[in-house]
């Protein structure tokens, strides 16, 4: 079946960069803060312990050379079976198994850590409690899952939403909503995080950000819990 992301194979990264041109950051901000914040959770919520990562929803895996130094082992998955081809290219020492869009494809209590990195607005709401269901099956026992999205309550999120055309038909969750799933699938030790407040990556500006992380200004949530 073809899936809506197929066709973005060989341009996601400049159709994303021509939603967010008018805040004048490119798009390896937004991804190297992303990476900023996994480091972090998993420092405080996994140990030193390198983890073994899923992150559903890779697209081409253009996030992945960033989590090298960070986990033990990376696999990605996504219903879009052309990104997947690409991000096999893109990182060979990555595993991307096929992927029948419905079950995740590994046995129970496989991995340490879980992510979707702004997947759900593309999963139907109908879905979510069984898309989470699945991000927890996969995890072991006191692993973690994180879930970053779109804030909705930000009016620039909402801008670039509206202008980037993949997310036409996106339907964005706040972090209420997310950590309510969790909570609903047995999840525990439920937090989330507001970040990408400031358009800068000094230390300064981290700082103040993570002061504001529990108000809702961000451009972004990580929502996380462990199972
Ligand atoms: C906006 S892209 C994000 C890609 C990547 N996570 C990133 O941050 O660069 C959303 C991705 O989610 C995938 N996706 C949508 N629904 C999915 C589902 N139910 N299971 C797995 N992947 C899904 C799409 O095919 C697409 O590649």
């Amino acid at each position: 079946m073809t899936e809506l992301f197929d066709s973005y194979r060989s341009n996601y990264r400049d159709v994303v960069q021509s939603s967010i041109d008018f805040s004048g950051l490119p798009h390896s901000f937004f991804m190297r803060a992303k990476a900023d914040l996994l480091r972090d959770l998993i420092a405080q919520r996994l140990g030193a312990q390198k983890p073994a990562m899923l992150d559903v929803g890779c697209g081409v895996g253009s996030f992945h050379p960033l989590l090298r130094n960070m986990v033990g082992s990376l696999s990605g998955i996504d219903v879009s079976s052309d990104c997947i081809t690409q991000a096999r290219i893109n990182n060979s020492d990555v595993n991307y198994p096929d992927f029948d869009g419905r079950r995740f494809p590994f046995v129970d209590g496989r991995f340490d850590l879980v992510t979707a990195i702004c997947v759900m607005h593309h999963v139907a709401p109908a879905e979510w409690a069984y898309f989470m269901s699945e991000m927890r099956r996969v995890v072991r026992p006191g692993g973690l899952i994180c879930v970053i999205e779109h804030n909705p309550l930000n009016p620039l999120t909402r801008l670039a939403v509206s202008r980037c055309e993949f997310d036409r038909d996106a339907a964005l969750l706040g972090a209420g909503t997310a950590r309510k799933l969790m909570a609903d699938g047995g999840l525990r030790e439920i937090g989330a995080r507001y970040f990408l407040l400031l358009p800068s990556e000094a230390k300064s500006a981290r700082r103040v950000e993570n002061a504001l992380s529990r108000v809702p200004l961000g451009a972004q949530y990580a929502a996380f819990a462990t199972v």
